[in-house]
């Protein structure tokens, strides 16, 4: 009996604190794996200032240098006085990074231009996802409505992005598109980065119709005038895509991607996210029989100024852009010293439009230290044509610096001349209301304030030499290469 006792007793003991978890643990560590699977964590939600935090401690930097004010009566007001401007001297577009001199179109198109896309992808506007999800057309509406005196056949879009990988996250990507209701062809396309018709009206509510008219320039509407060469319109709002601030990078197309996490240091920015919904909608395009595909245009004004000119460059299908008062970030060079500067967007209200890695070059490096400039941007686009913007410097301000802006078009000259195509033909900067639109890289200040409005109609006749509407021949420019 004694015996027995002490033979059980371990071998009880031995069962139950050994054999018995033994068994079980597995399951139970394979629960724990299954329940971390398919438990979908929440996205996380940080404020602009706490996700800019976090990018500087992920870069090791403690303190960026703050950048100069719009506000010309500001004691830190941004320069615009060309004579303060200081010297720089900028990247060259036509030499290779080991030194040798870019002769050849093929030395271009197989090595200048992916070191350049590059730097661009890596320090500046962040690299687009190889899988990024697929998205779903559909129309919600079609209704027939009159624009000036044009019949026009308008389709209300939402472009459902897949979120099958993340399904806490819904994106629908808003579009309109307007097309001639007599059109015989398919129809070129120019498309806006737009604001909502609701933001648009809150806008326009806080001016007189006088200040309005001054500030927009007092022409047709843009859309009129496209319609009348017999082209359509579309409308894509760049903010259902991606929100306009840092705290909205866990979110929208930026944020399905990442699963709600936030960014990687070369992750895109909003400027890239906006671009790449303007390629989904020329996705679409190319199933809708009104809209000749080869032949789509793109944009923008400002913030979706330097969208468009970021969707020509990395989606060579669009044919033409349209680069609206782009500044920093957009056409203008981002290293001269006259309006806005790299500090200022890398600030917490700008940051989100690139990746990033762009903080770096407001502390401990500057701009000087970008591997590329401005003037490589419009590059990129070659031998597309591009037309590039201003408003006046008295109406619009110096904030978006036309001059920059303008030498971002010359400094590309010598690519779309290597490419066979014509630059803008001067290095010195047109006097106002001067059209430089005889190259495919076109200039023109107009004298109002920071709009597109009284630029469009140079716009289209620049245009009209590439994009022919429907009856005429199209050589498409973007299959030229
Ligand atoms: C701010 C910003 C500019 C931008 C502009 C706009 O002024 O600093 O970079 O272009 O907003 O989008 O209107």
């Amino acid at each position: 009996m004694r015996l027995r006792y002490f033979v059980l007793l371990p071998v009880l003991v031995l069962i139950r604190l050994v054999l018995i978890p033994l068994v079980l643990m597995p399951l139970g560590v394979a629960r724990a794996f299954f329940q971390a699977a398919t438990a979908t964590p929440s996205p996380v939600h940080l404020t602009s200032e706490q996700d800019h935090q976090r990018v500087m401690d992920l870069l090791h930097i403690s303190a960026l240098r703050r950048g100069p004010d719009g506000d010309p009566k500001s004691p830190n007001a941004a320069n615009v006085d060309e004579a303060k401007v200081p010297k720089y001297s900028l990247p060259d577009p036509l030499v290779l990074k080991n030194g040798q001199k870019v002769t050849t179109a093929a030395m271009w198109w197989q090595q200048r231009r992916p070191e350049i896309v590059e730097d661009f992808d890596r320090e500046i506007y962040g690299r687009a996802p190889a899988n990024a999800p697929k998205v779903n057309w559909e129309v919600t509406s079609t209704s027939r409505e009159t624009v000036g005196d044009i019949p026009v056949v308008t389709k209300k879009l939402v472009g459902h992005v897949d979120n099958a990988s993340y399904p806490l996250i819904t994106v629908d990507i808003q579009l309109t598109l307007t097309t001639p209701a007599n059109a015989t062809r398919p129809v070129p396309v120019m498309m806006e980065f737009g604001l909502s018709p609701e933001i648009l009206a809150a806008i326009k509510k806080r001016f007189t119709d006088a200040q309005w008219t001054a500030f927009n320039g007092n022409g047709p509407p843009w859309q009129q005038l496209v319609l009348a060469k017999g082209w359509g319109y579309a409308i894509l709002i760049p903010t259902s895509v991606q929100a306009d601030n840092g705290e909205g990078l866990t979110q929208g197309i930026i944020g399905l991607v990442d699963k709600g996490q936030p960014r990687k240091l070369d992750d895109w920015g909003a400027l890239r996210a906006w671009a790449w919904g303007a390629s989904r909608a020329l996705d679409y395009f190319e199933t809708d029989k009104t809209v000749d595909a080869k032949q789509v245009g793109i944009e923008g004004l400002s913030r979706y100024g330097k969208a468009a000119l970021v969707t020509m460059v990395y989606d060579p299908r669009f044919a033409i852009g349209f680069i609206g008062s782009s500044g920093e970030g957009g056409a203008k060079i981002l290293r001269r010293k006259f309006g806005e500067q790299v500090e200022n967007v890398a600030s917490t209200s700008e940051y989100h439009w690139m990746a990033g890695n762009f903080l770096k070059y407001a502390g401990p490096l500057t701009p000087d230290d970008l591997p590329v400039d401005a003037h490589e941007l419009v590059a990129l686009c070659a031998p597309r044509p591009v037309f590039i913007s201003s408003g006046s410097l008295q109406v619009e301000g110096g904030w978006i610096d036309g001059k920059g802006m303008f030498l971002g078009g010359v400094g590309a000259g010598p690519v779309y001349r290597l490419l066979g195509k014509k630059d803008l033909g001067t290095a010195e900067m047109p006097p106002m209301e001067t059209a430089l639109i005889d190259g495919e890289i076109a200039f023109r200040q107009h004298s109002a304030g920071h709009t597109t409005g009284p630029n469009w109609p140079t716009f289209l006749t620049f245009a009209g030499r590439y994009i022919k509407g429907p009856g005429n021949s199209a050589v498409p420019a973007a299959s030229k290469h």
